[in-house]
């Protein structure tokens, strides 16, 4: 990335105006079965163990031959962890299991049709099926070690599957959302030169079988366009027995796993023995410019990360029934799905669909069904089943004990619905803030040892040293008020190794910003750049608030995006606020903001009213909205994110670019008649 453009993301200073929420005790019931009830972690993590403390993470995985060193860091900014260690993630999330919970439920299946049956995977089903997939792909696809594939599938139990068939055979998988077009698939088979791409025929969202298969024909096209040969598609079937997509096969180039296994039943593939450092996965992500990174993660850092974070933050225990929400599409499903869960031989459950499926009460029957106690998800989720079914949780016989919320700041109205409705005030609750880049969590209080503070992740988890930098590179210290460029001091094993075939593009946007020294082989001279934006209270708290360029500079004051949506969320009537900059001749910039109501409740001038009150009186005149438009949804990705870029694009009156990958794309038409009535 060039300079000048790292130069514009940078944002530091960032005016801040929010009030500090109180504490709340972890509950007593929860402590009193928590894996991690020992402060002692923070000293076994403190700078001066550095690295070492990560043997105890490195630790809780079999390694087929034990590591020599912990972090070599003699190239920087490619860090390596447990040089010299060789390991196989399938065998760690699998095979080690068999003796003892050979019968254990590894992943319940909930199809989205609540008339269909649940499926129970045991750890001997998974191995068993991985097993016979891992010979398909090895014998009929040709697949080998060091090969990249991309997968497109949904949220299903062959997910997985597929995953750790490759990761048996050190093929590197890049799974890439399911909501994504054949355009974005097509963009990452090209740049991992997959050559064999696995998707599935249909899948179940929103009470609609959808044909999937289709996007796989475009992608290949399209990735043919840019010189990038399919050699195979493999199709799951979504019902083993029949082919469920409109879309006819090609022959010599497609074919129906299901039709394909049973010449491999009963057959078994000796695990690859790894080197750490080898990748396991990639996982492409945006950045602010440009096309999507692919995010190479390594096996032996990432899986001991994983695995160790599972253990300590989701305090995964061996009877408890963890529910992630999120996609396996993305960085949070890889992490604390699949691996780090089945790593600890726990049982988690794949859901299919979409959460408000057919009502908002589907998470919470799913809940009670399965006996879930561990229930993980984003602000985007839980605001969208505040918004839909504010009073369902009561009626169903669910007990958490610890509540995850991961992926964008929460307004602390919400945190305090999900404590209080979802959690029914026995959970406690986590904020993970992390990245796709960094692999697992990098701040989230300690569950059973820290206070929760509504709309604050925490402090650093254990062996991560966070800092803020202002513009000029130096600290802001806890407790000034003031936010800049959360940045991290030390090498993680979890975070990413490089971008896949861009190692220059990693060095430029994640390391040059803040290193002291590019000659310098120490690894205190190379922060590594978030691109969030963070405050960090007296209390060693840190609010995160949001990406550095989703701030808005009103008059050389920078307002986070999140506090005044966080302010129009505390109007009772409101149920999603997204606010975007608008030019302004005097100003430079001003909010523009546009809200959803909760069910029952109508627009009117009054409450238009309200919402600016509430903007000026929680953040002050500087943030008072140049227009409150209510509307009747937000412009979504299938991921659920807004898309404020959508919205700023209409409040300025410009081109909103391609809306078709959109979930509601129709809502950005009504949106524009709205705004020019
Ligand atoms: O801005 C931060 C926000 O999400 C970004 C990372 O997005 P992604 O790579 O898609 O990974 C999401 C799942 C880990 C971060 O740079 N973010 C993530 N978690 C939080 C958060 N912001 C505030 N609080 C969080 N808990």
């Amino acid at each position: 990335m060039p300079e000048e453009k790292l130069e514009r993301i940078s944002e530091a200073e960032i005016a801040v105006h929010w009030h500090e929420e109180e504490h709340y005790p972890p509950p007593a019931g929860f402590i009193g079965q928590a894996n991690l009830t020992d402060a002692g972690i923070y000293r076994r993590f403190s700078p001066e163990n550095f690295p070492d403390c990560f043997k105890e993470y490195a630790d809780l995985l079999d390694w087929d031959r034990y590591w020599e060193q912990t972090l070599d860091t003699s190239n920087p900014p490619f860090w390596n962890w447990f040089v010299g260690g060789r390991l196989n993630a399938c065998h760690n999330c699998l095979d080690r299991h068999l003796p003892r919970h050979n019968n254990k439920t590894a992943l319940h299946f909930v199809p989205e049709p609540e008339g269909e049956r649940i499926q129970h995977i045991t750890y001997r089903e998974l191995f068993v099926r991985v097993n016979e997939f891992a010979a398909l792909l090895r014998d009929f696809a040709g697949l080998k070690r060091g090969d990249r594939v991309t997968l497109h599938m949904p949220m299903v139990a062959e997910l997985p599957v597929t995953m750790l068939a490759c990761a048996r055979l050190g093929v590197i998988h890049s799974q890439v959302f399911s909501g994504f077009s054949g355009k974005s698939v097509a963009d990452r088979v090209v740049d991992s030169e997959s050559r064999v791409l696995i998707t599935m025929d249909a899948y179940h969202r929103s009470g609609k079988l959808l044909d999937h298969k289709e996007k796989a024909d475009l992608a290949v096209a399209e990735a043919q366009k840019q010189g990038q040969q399919i050699d195979k598609v493999l199709i799951w079937q979504r019902y083993a027995e029949r082919y469920s997509s409109e879309t006819p096969l090609q022959p010599g180039r497609d074919f129906r796993v299901n039709e394909l296994l049973p010449k491999y039943r009963g057959r078994r593939v000796e695990p690859e023995s790894m080197a750490a450092e080898e990748p396991l996965f990639l996982m492409y992500t945006s950045g602010t410019t440009g096309k999507p990174k692919g995010c190479q993660h390594s096996t032996g850092g990432y899986l001991a990360y994983v695995t160790g974070t599972a253990k300590y933050i989701q305090d995964l225990q061996p009877e408890d029934v963890y529910w992630c929400m999120a996609d396996i599409g993305w960085i949070t499903g890889h992490s604390y799905i699949v691996y780090g869960p089945l790593a600890l031989a726990a049982s988690a459950v794949v859901y299919e669909g979409l959460p408000t499926y057919p009502d908002a009460g589907r998470p919470w029957r799913i809940a009670a069904e399965l006996d879930v106690n561990i229930f993980h998800t984003s602000p985007t989720a839980i605001r969208a089943l505040r918004r839909a079914g504010p009073d369902e949780p009561a009626k169903y016989d669910y007990h958490f004990k610890h509540m995850t919320t991961v992926g964008e700041p929460i307004e602390p109205e919400v945190w305090k619905w999900y404590y209080r409705v979802v959690g029914k005030q026995e959970a406690v609750v986590v904020d993970t803030w992390w990245q796709t880049e960094t692999g697992g969590v990098l701040s989230s209080t300690l569950p059973a040892l820290g206070a929760m503070k509504p709309g604050s992740t925490g402090p650093a988890v254990p062996g991560v040293y966070p800092v803020i930098y202002d513009d000029a590179g130096d600290e802001i210290p806890a407790g000034s008020g003031k936010a800049g460029n959360i940045c991290i001091r030390n090498p993680i094993p979890g975070n990413f190794q490089t971008i896949w075939k861009d190692p220059e593009r990693y060095v430029a946007q994640y390391y040059t910003r803040y290193c002291r020294d590019r000659n310098s082989k120490d690894w205190r001279d190379w922060p590594y750049l978030t691109g969030d934006g963070a405050v960090l209270a007296e209390d060693g708290y840190y609010r995160i608030l949001g990406r550095i360029d989703d701030v808005i500079n009103v008059a050389g004051h920078r307002l986070g995006t999140k506090e005044i949506e966080s302010a129009a969320l505390t109007v009772n009537e409101v149920a999603e606020a997204a606010v975007v900059p608008v030019a302004d001749e005097i100003k430079g910039k001003i909010p523009d903001l546009y809200v959803t109501l909760k069910p029952g409740f109508e627009k009117s001038l009054d409450l238009v009213k309200r919402i600016e009150a509430a903007v000026v009186a929680e953040i002050g005149p500087i943030a008072r909205p140049k227009t409150v438009q209510i509307v009747p949804d937000l412009p979504k990705t299938r991921s659920g994110k807004i898309m404020r870029r959508v919205l700023a694009a209409l409040s300025s009156d410009q081109d909103v670019g391609d809306v078709s990958t959109l979930a509601n794309p129709e809502i950005v038409e009504a949106i524009r008649r709205m705004r020019g009535a």
